[in-house]
C-alpha cells in the first residue's frame, strides 16, 4: 500500500467510526489516530521517516500502543538489535531469524521499509567469534557465509543494509577490531563486494557515529569511501548515526558541508539514529532546546536531496537506550515517557510541512583530504610543518557561480617574522590568485582561530591550490572554506 493510500485509509476509518459508539477516550484516539502521521506529513519531501523497533516489542506491557504509534508515525524501520550478529548467529553455523523475523513480518504487514542493522560490526559479537583466535581465511570464511546467510534470507525484503558499522575511530584512523586486525583493513571491500553478490538490489551502506560534521573522523570516511568509489567497490551510501545532545548542539554548517561533499560523491546519504539526549535535570529550556535542534537538523536535511531517510534511535523516551547506557542523560526522542508528544514533535512536524529551506553556500576543503601535496605533513586531519611556497591541492572544486568570501581555520603559536599567509590560486601552485588570507598568532599550535579574506574571482570547477608563504612557522592548516 502506498504512503498516500495509508493516509488516507486513517482518515477514512476516522471518518467512517460513529461518535456516538466510542467513549471520549477512544474518541480522542481515534482523532489522533486519523491526524496524518510524520511519515505522510514528509511523503512529498520523498524522505522516509523511520525509528528502530525496540528488542521483542511484541512482548512490551503496551505492545499494542507501541505497534499502533509506530504504524501512524513511521515508513522506515530499523530492528535496534535483532539483526545483529550475536542474535543471529549464536552459534557458529546456526542461524537463529525468529525475533528479527518478526521485526521485518510487522514492517512488511504495514507497508514499511526495513533498514538492515548491521552485517559486520566489532560489538554485539557471539562468544564463539571473540573466542578464539582464528586465523584470516576463517574470518573471512565466516564475514562471508553471515553476509551470504543473513542477506539471502532477507533478499528483496530488506532492501538497506549497514553493511560495515563504525570502522572508524575519533583520531580518523580505521579502528582495531576483530575484522579488522584478523582480516586486514581490505575487510570493508570484501564485505561490501560481498553484500553486492549476497543481494544486488540491496542498497549497501557504512555507517557511523560522530560523522556528520567535518572533523578528523568523518574526513577519514570521506576519504575512505572516495577511494572505495575510485576502486569500483559497492557502496550506495552513507549513514550517519547522530547520537547528539542537547549540551554539545550541532555546528549546522558543517553539518550542511558535510553532507553536500558526501552527496557529491554520488551517494545517497541516510540518518540512521538520531537522538538528542538532555543531561538531567529536564528542565523546559533543555526541552526548547531539544526541539529546535530537531527542527533545524530536520530542515537542514530535507533541503539535501540526497537525504533518503531520517531515522530516530527510539520514539519514546520510555524506550531509549540512553538511560542505560549514557549516564546523567535522557530523554532524547520526540514522545515523553507517557507517550505524550513533546516539543521536539511538533518541531519535527513543522519542519516536515515547512515551505523547502535555502541556507548559504559554502564549499570546505579540509586540510585532510587533499588530493596531492608538497612538502606538507599530514596526520589525516591537518597539515602542518609547511615552509615557504608548500602547497595542497585539492582536485575538481566546484565554485559554482563564484563565492564572495575566503574563511581559513589554522592554529598558530609563536609565528616568526616572515609576512606569513596562505594564498588560494586556481588550476596551479603559481595560477590565479584569487584570495589570499595573512596568517597570525592565535595563541597556540593547537588553538585553532578563523580568519576570512575577500575571493576575487573564480567559478565552475578548479583544481585548488592552497600556497604557504613566508618563513618556516605557519603552525596547523585544518580547512579552507568559500562562502557565499
Ligand atoms: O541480549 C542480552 C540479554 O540476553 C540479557 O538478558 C540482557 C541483560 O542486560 O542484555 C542483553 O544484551 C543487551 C543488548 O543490547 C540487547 O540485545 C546488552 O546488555 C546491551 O548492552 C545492548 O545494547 C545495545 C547496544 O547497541 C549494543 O549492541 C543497545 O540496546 C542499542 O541501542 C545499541 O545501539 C547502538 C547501535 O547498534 C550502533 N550505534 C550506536 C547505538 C547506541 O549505542
Amino acid at each position: 500500500m502506498s504512503i498516500q493510500k495509508r493516509a488516507v485509509l486513517f482518515m477514512s476509518l476516522y471518518l467512517s467510526m460513529a461518535p456516538w459508539c466510542m467513549t471520549p477516550v477512544q474518541s480522542q484516539e481515534m482523532k489522533q489516530a486519523g491526524k496524518p502521521g510524520l511519515f505522510s506529513l514528509g511523503a512529498n519531501r520523498q524522505v522516509s521517516i523511520g525509528s528502530i523497533t525496540a528488542d521483542n516489542f511484541w512482548l512490551l506491557d503496551d505492545a499494542s500502543r507501541y505497534q499502533e504509534m509506530y504504524t501512524r508515525e513511521f515508513n522506515i524501520v530499523t530492528p535496534e538489535n535483532q539483526l545483529k550478529f550475536r542474535h543471529i548467529q549464536p552459534q557458529r553455523d546456526v542461524f537463529t531469524f525468529a525475533a528479527a523475523d518478526r521485526h521485518v513480518r510487522f514492517a512488511e504487514q504495514h507497508d514499511i521499509a526495513v533498514h538492515g542493522h548491521t552485517l559486520i560490526w566489532h560489538r554485539s559479537l557471539p562468544e564463539w567469534l571473540l573466542e578464539s583466535p582464528l586465523p584470516r581465511s576463517d574470518m573471512i570464511a565466516i564475514m562471508n557465509h553471515h553476509i551470504d546467510t543473513v542477506m539471502g534470507h532477507y533478499k528483496g525484503r530488506i532492501k538497506i543494509w549497514d553493511v560495515v558499522n563504525e570502522p572508524i575511530t575519533g583520531k580518523g584512523k580505521l579502528r582495531h577490531t576483530v575484522w579488522h586486525d584478523r582480516i586486514g583493513e581490505e575487510y570493508i571491500e570484501l564485505a561490501l563486494r560481498r553484500a553486492r553478490q549476497a543481494d544486488p538490489s540491496a542498497k549497501l551502506l557504512i555507517n557511523d557515529y560522530n560523522v556528520a560534521t567535518i572533523n578528523r573522523k568523518s574526513t577519514k570516511l570521506y576519504n575512505l569511501t572516495k577511494q572505495l568509489l575510485e576502486r569500483g567497490v559497492p557502496l550506495d551510501g552513507i549513514g550517519f548515526q547522530m547520537h547528539l545532545s542537547v549540551h554539545d548542539g550541532l555546528d549546522f554548517e558543517s553539518f550542511s558541508e558535510n553532507l553536500q561533499r558526501f552527496s557529491d560523491l554520488g551517494l545517497a546519504l541516510f540518518i540512521t539514529e538520531l537522538d538528542v539526549a538532555i543531561h538531567t535535570p529536564v528542565t523546559t529550556a533543555k526541552l526548547q532546546r531539544q526541539a529546535s535542534l530537531y527542527r533545524d537538523i530536520f530542515l537542514r536535511l530535507l533541503s539535501q536531496k540526497t537525504v533518503k531517510s531520517i531515522q530516530m534511535w527510539g520514539f519514546t523516551d520510555k524506550y531509549s537506550w540512553i538511560d542505560s547506557h549514557f549516564p546523567g542523560h535522557c530523554c532524547g526522542l520526540i514522545y515523553d515517557k507517557n507517550w505524550g508528544k513533546k516539543l521536539s514533535y511538533t518541531a519535527i512536524s513543522e519542519a516536515l510541512v515547512s515551505e523547502p529551506q535555502y541556507f548559504p553556500q559554502t564549499v570546505t576543503l579540509p586540510a585532510g583530504s587533499f588530493d596531492d601535496a608538497h612538502g606538507v605533513d599530514t596526520d589525516g586531519a591537518i597539515v602542518f610543518n609547511v615552509d615557504n611556497g608548500d602547497w595542497i591541492q585539492f582536485n575538481n572544486v566546484d565554485l559554482k557561480n563564484g563565492f564572495a568570501k575566503l574563511r581559513i581555520r589554522y592554529g598558530n603559536g609563536q609565528l616568526q617574522p616572515g609576512n606569513w599567509r596562505a594564498e588560494v590560486r586556481l588550476d596551479s601552485p603559481s595560477g590565479v590568485e584569487i584570495a589570499k588570507i595573512p596568517i597570525v598568532p592565535t595563541g597556540g599550535w593547537d588553538v585553532f582561530r578563523d580568519k576570512t579574506a575577500t575571493i576575487t574571482g573564480g567559478s565552475g570547477r578548479h583544481t585548488v591550490y592552497v600556497v604557504f608563504k613566508g618563513d618556516r612557522g605557519a603552525g596547523h592548516f585544518d580547512w579552507v572554506r568559500f562562502e557565499e
